[in-house]
């Protein structure tokens, strides 16, 4: 088989075949096909889209590239969720400990990453004590024990998306939806999972910016995770404020706890019950999603679902004490209150600005290596349709540095107010199952 034969193909608009897909992401991998070519067959792919069979094909190709976990040992069906990434989204969380309480299998392999704020690891390790290495038995037995445990990235997954995705960030060609959805689908799958939850967000502070571009890859990730044998649903929610309230490492985790206690913000409880409820009744732990969204609203009124937090720190040697004192997080050395400049509503959060607001006073890693502070950001007092009266707090600053006055004016420009009453957005646009 010859590379250029493959490349002609796609750009002529046919259909590849499974041994076509696999000798192109094999010999990518191992080198034997040079970057010139696979990025002329990346700008292919982008102009002639791909079949459901290609993108099944091409992630099948990228998990078999490299290590994949197994989680043969762990008994249940193991439901994993991925979000497509936003701001302040505190979701996994909440819904790990959540959905383990009703007797999902939690087994998950979480990201530090980098962003305005840390991955939920980062979160996690605000809890003092906690350990995000385990070795892979030690992991099992957890998980078998607890229904739940969280471990770091390890071992060499997918990395023939490492690649690809590092070419196609400088060839133009990260916006193509097959390319995007078989990246994702390639590492949720290579992490064991059965069966797979994909939150897909939408609106200003997300990748996709509207609801139709968010429908059309939820689409493309169902299909290929149904197509390769894992059952797979996609919720497409908002993301044109900051989800909650908190966005920062050790305010997350602060706001994780109060969702779980039933005290959380109402956006973050209902994103939750939706996803949960999927959870639940992929994992067969309820008969019908109406059933499971009971289960875990019982679950956070009779207080199991805070106990399995407590009982998941604890497994991993975290101080699950911060769970009944919250106090116990890392705090910061001053808090600053931005103030609203008039009466009148809120009409805009742009949640990029918050996030990267975040980022300034110490929240998120610029490079892979840089150190956060994770007691640092902010926390929303208004969300959008709030009514405000001037001089009231918008939003609270947690600063370890005495002058925030970029981060106050980036804030001030970033919450935007009306004299007309503004409606909320809504939060679940669509669920996405084949
Ligand atoms: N996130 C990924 O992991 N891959 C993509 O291609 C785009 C976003
Ligand atoms: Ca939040």
């Amino acid at each position: 088989m010859r590379m250029i034969d493959v490349i002609e193909k796609k750009r002529n608009g046919e259909e590849l075949t499974k041994e076509e897909i696999d000798f192109f992401v094999a010999g990518y991998t191992n080198g034997e096909i040079p970057d010139y070519q696979v990025s002329a067959l990346a700008m292919a792919i982008y102009f002639q889209d791909m079949t459901k069979d290609e993108s099944v094909y091409l992630t099948q190709a990228m998990v078999a590239s490299g290590d994949q976990v197994d989680l043969s040992d762990v008994a249940g069906i193991k439901v994993d969720k991925h979000s497509t990434g936003g701001v302040g989204d505190t979701t996994t969380l909440i819904l790990a400990p959540l959905v383990a309480s009703v007797g999902v299998p939690i087994a998950k392999m979480s990201g530090r990453g980098l962003g305005h704020t840390g991955g939920t690891i980062d979160k996690l390790e605000s809890v003092e004590g906690f350990q995000v290495e385990l070795d892979g038995d030690t992991f099992n037995k957890l998980v078998n024990q607890n229904n739940i445990a969280v471990v770091g990235q390890s071992g060499n997954l997918t990395p023939a998306d490492k690649k690809l995705y590092g070419l196609r960030d400088v060839t133009a060609t990260v916006d193509s939806i097959p390319l995007i959805a078989s990246s994702i689908m390639s590492k949720k799958m290579a992490s064991g999972a059965d069966a797979i939850v994909l939150d897909v967000k939408t609106g200003s502070g997300a990748f996709m910016k509207d609801v139709e571009g968010a429908k059309e890859l939820a689409q493309a990730m169902v299909q290929i995770g149904n197509g390769a044998g894992r059952e797979t649903v996609a919720v497409i929610s908002d993301m044109n404020q900051p989800l909650g309230f908190a966005v920062g490492n050790a305010l997350e985790m602060r706001e994780a706890i109060d969702t779980l206690k039933g005290n959380g913000p109402k956006d973050i409880e209902e994103l939750c019950l939706t996803l949960g409820s999927h959870m639940v009744y992929l994992s067969q732990q309820a008969d019908s999603i109406e059933e499971a969204r009971e289960k875990l609203k019982e679950a956070i009124e009779s207080g199991k679902a805070v106990e399995t937090m407590k009982t998941f720190l604890a497994a991993q040697g975290g101080d699950a004490s911060v769970v009944d004192d919250p106090s116990k997080l890392p705090t910061t050395a001053y808090t600053f209150e931005v103030e609203a400049t008039m009466d009148g509503y809120v009409s805009e959060i742009v949640a990029d600005e918050i996030g990267i607001a975040a980022s300034m006073l110490g929240a998120g890693r610029l490079t892979k290596e840089s150190d956060i502070d994770l007691a640092v950001g902010v926390v929303l007092n208004k969300k959008i349709g709030d009514k405000v009266k001037k001089g009231e707090s918008l939003v609270t600053i947690h600063s370890n540095q005495q002058d925030v006055s970029e981060v106050s004016e980036k804030m001030r420009q970033s919450i935007q107010l009306t004299k007309n009453e503004t409606q909320a957005p809504s939060l679940i646009y669509h669920v996405i199952t084949e």
